[in-house]
Protein backbone atom coordinates (compact mmCIF):
# COMPACT_ATOMS: atom_id res chain seq x y z
CA UNK A 1 0.00 0.00 0.00
CA UNK A 2 1.84 2.94 -1.15
CA UNK A 3 1.02 6.33 1.45
CA UNK A 4 1.95 10.09 0.32
CA UNK A 5 2.32 12.52 3.33
CA UNK A 6 3.40 15.97 2.26
CA UNK A 7 4.89 18.56 4.60
CA UNK A 8 3.50 22.05 5.05
CA UNK A 9 6.58 23.00 2.48
CA UNK A 10 5.22 20.78 0.34
CA UNK A 11 7.91 18.02 0.15
CA UNK A 12 6.74 14.86 -0.20
CA UNK A 13 7.20 11.38 1.19
CA UNK A 14 6.10 7.98 -0.10
CA UNK A 15 6.14 5.12 2.57
CA UNK A 16 5.33 1.45 1.37
CA UNK A 17 2.84 0.13 4.48
CA UNK A 18 1.33 -3.01 4.94
CA UNK A 19 -2.43 -4.06 5.11
CA UNK A 20 -3.11 -4.03 9.06
CA UNK A 21 -0.80 -1.20 10.87
CA UNK A 22 -1.81 2.29 10.95
CA UNK A 23 -0.98 5.25 8.93
CA UNK A 24 0.61 6.25 12.30
CA UNK A 25 2.43 2.92 12.70
CA UNK A 26 3.61 3.31 9.14
CA UNK A 27 4.92 6.74 9.38
CA UNK A 28 6.70 6.45 12.92
CA UNK A 29 8.74 3.80 11.26
CA UNK A 30 9.75 6.17 8.37
CA UNK A 31 10.48 8.71 11.13
CA UNK A 32 8.30 10.84 9.56
CA UNK A 33 8.88 14.52 10.71
CA UNK A 34 5.54 16.18 12.27
CA UNK A 35 3.90 12.56 13.17
CA UNK A 36 4.72 12.74 16.68
CA UNK A 37 2.67 10.18 18.23
CA UNK A 38 3.05 10.43 21.64
CA UNK A 39 0.60 8.09 23.20
CA UNK A 40 1.88 5.25 21.15
CA UNK A 41 -1.56 5.12 19.43
CA UNK A 42 -3.77 4.95 22.55
CA UNK A 43 -6.31 8.01 21.82
CA UNK A 44 -4.29 10.33 24.18
CA UNK A 45 -1.90 12.95 22.62
CA UNK A 46 -3.53 14.08 19.53
CA UNK A 47 0.33 14.34 17.86
CA UNK A 48 -0.33 12.08 15.46
CA UNK A 49 -3.23 14.71 13.34
CA UNK A 50 -3.16 14.56 9.56
CA UNK A 51 -5.35 16.06 6.74
CA UNK A 52 -6.28 13.37 4.51
CA UNK A 53 -6.79 14.39 0.84
CA UNK A 54 -9.67 13.69 -0.84
CA UNK A 55 -11.44 10.91 -2.57
CA UNK A 56 -10.04 8.77 0.71
CA UNK A 57 -11.43 10.89 3.42
CA UNK A 58 -14.68 10.15 2.07
CA UNK A 59 -13.41 6.19 2.00
CA UNK A 60 -12.57 6.07 5.72
CA UNK A 61 -14.89 5.06 8.34
CA UNK A 62 -15.85 8.40 9.75
CA UNK A 63 -14.47 8.98 13.61
CA UNK A 64 -15.77 6.91 16.48
CA UNK A 65 -16.51 9.33 19.24
CA UNK A 66 -13.26 9.28 21.34
CA UNK A 67 -11.24 9.88 18.46
CA UNK A 68 -13.70 13.10 17.51
CA UNK A 69 -13.07 13.73 21.28
CA UNK A 70 -9.37 14.03 20.83
CA UNK A 71 -9.71 16.05 17.87
CA UNK A 72 -10.62 18.63 19.78
CA UNK A 73 -6.84 18.99 20.95
CA UNK A 74 -4.68 19.35 17.87
CA UNK A 75 -1.96 21.62 18.31
CA UNK A 76 -2.76 23.12 14.30
CA UNK A 77 -6.56 24.00 13.75
CA UNK A 78 -9.08 21.76 13.26
CA UNK A 79 -10.03 20.82 9.93
CA UNK A 80 -13.24 18.79 8.14
CA UNK A 81 -10.65 16.68 6.85
CA UNK A 82 -8.89 16.36 10.26
CA UNK A 83 -7.99 12.07 11.79
CA UNK A 84 -5.81 11.17 14.32
CA UNK A 85 -3.33 9.07 12.10
CA UNK A 86 -3.44 6.13 14.67
CA UNK A 87 -7.44 5.36 13.81
CA UNK A 88 -6.75 5.19 10.30
CA UNK A 89 -6.28 1.43 9.16
CA UNK A 90 -4.28 0.80 5.85
CA UNK A 91 -6.05 -1.56 3.37
CA UNK A 92 -5.38 -2.00 -0.27
CA UNK A 93 -8.63 0.23 -1.11
CA UNK A 94 -5.69 3.01 0.34
CA UNK A 95 -3.13 2.49 -1.96
CA UNK A 96 -2.20 5.99 -3.15
CA UNK A 97 -3.43 7.67 -0.02
CA UNK A 98 -2.47 10.85 0.47
CA UNK A 99 -2.52 12.99 3.59
CA UNK A 100 -0.97 16.90 4.53
CA UNK A 101 0.71 17.22 7.72
CA UNK A 102 0.09 19.70 10.03
CA UNK A 103 3.01 22.36 10.69
CA UNK A 104 2.86 21.58 14.45
CA UNK A 105 1.83 18.92 16.87
CA UNK A 106 2.43 20.82 19.84
FE1 LIG B 1 -1.82 9.53 20.20
FE2 LIG B 1 -2.88 8.98 17.81
S1 LIG B 1 -0.93 8.45 18.52
S2 LIG B 1 -3.82 9.98 19.49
Amino acid sequence: IRIHLVAPDGAETTLEAKPGESLMQAAVAANVRRIEADCGGLLTCATCHVYVREPFAAQLPPPQDDELGMLEFTAAPRQANSRLSCQIELAPALDGLTVDLPATQH
